[in-house]
């Protein structure tokens, strides 16, 4: 019962608000033939995203976490032109397909995926100087959160954005003994930002069509030094 009416209401939401998307029907089509979780942001956490990069007029967006390619439609449709999406992604599967979502909604030339664990990848990305970022939206695995924020911050300027999505495991964060290595990851990631001097932050609880969830919003206060 509770389940079902926070998906109605989702889609009451969506009603105003989420009007139906050709390219992102597309990606969520592809996405659970071939068999990939049903994780992605909803369609309201997605249009969220998309206003948020649009606020920071952000013109360079990282992302950890593909999965089919949803989120990052979402968040480089507010591009403006010449702006970049960068995506790391550990799953060959999944790369693939959000490769073929990119194409579908014409945005191969904005978002370039990188397959591989993001910690391997994110030295690279630092030693390129392919920051800084205006935005970066953590959604990989949450066992490496801490690690994950450390990275987003020196990757950020003064006014960056960091969005962190399910960091309280549907209220498994409490629970200091568990054994979990992702409900001790989001355990460590808010203290973690708690104690960052040069972050401020906050976290919003959220039900709806994923059911209990949350995203912290985070904003970077300093230029990295
Ligand atoms: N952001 C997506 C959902 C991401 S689901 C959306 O909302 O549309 C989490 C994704 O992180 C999965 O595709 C998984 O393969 C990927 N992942 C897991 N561990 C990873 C790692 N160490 N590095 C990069 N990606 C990882
Ligand atoms: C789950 C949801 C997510 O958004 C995610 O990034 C990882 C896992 C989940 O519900 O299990
Ligand atoms: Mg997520």
């Amino acid at each position: 019962m509770t389940q079902e009416i926070w998906t109605a209401t989702d889609e009451y939401i969506n009603r105003f608000f989420v009007p139906s998307d050709a390219a992102l029907d597309a990606a969520l089509a592809s996405s659970a033939s071939a068999g990939l979780p049903n994780i992605q942001v909803s369609p309201a956490q997605g249009k969220m995203l998309h206003i948020l990069a649009r606020l920071v007029g952000a013109r360079n967006i990282l992302e950890l976490g593909a999965l089919g390619g949803y989120s990052g439609i979402w968040m480089a449709r507010a591009l403006p032109p010449g702006g970049k999406l960068l995506t790391l992604e550990a799953s060959e599967k999944h790369a693939e397909v959000a490769n073929a979502n990119y194409a579908r909604a014409g945005l191969n030339d904005v978002i370039e995926l990188r397959l591989g664990k993001a910690l391997d990848l994110l030295p690279q990305v630092a030693a390129e100087r392919r920051g800084p970022f205006d935005m970066i939206f953590l959604d990989a695995n949450k066992s490496d959160m801490p690690e994950y924020f450390d990275w987003a911050v020196k990757l950020s300027r003064r006014g960056s954005v960091i969005v962190a999505d399910n960091s309280i495991s549907r209220g498994r964060v409490l629970d200091a003994n568990s054994d979990d290595p992702d409900v001790q990851g989001c355990r460590r990631f808010h203290e973690r930002v708690a104690a960052d001097k040069r972050v401020s932050a906050t976290e919003i609880q959220t039900v709806g069509v994923k059911g209990w969830d949350s995203f912290t919003l985070i904003a970077v206060l300093t230029d990295p030094s």
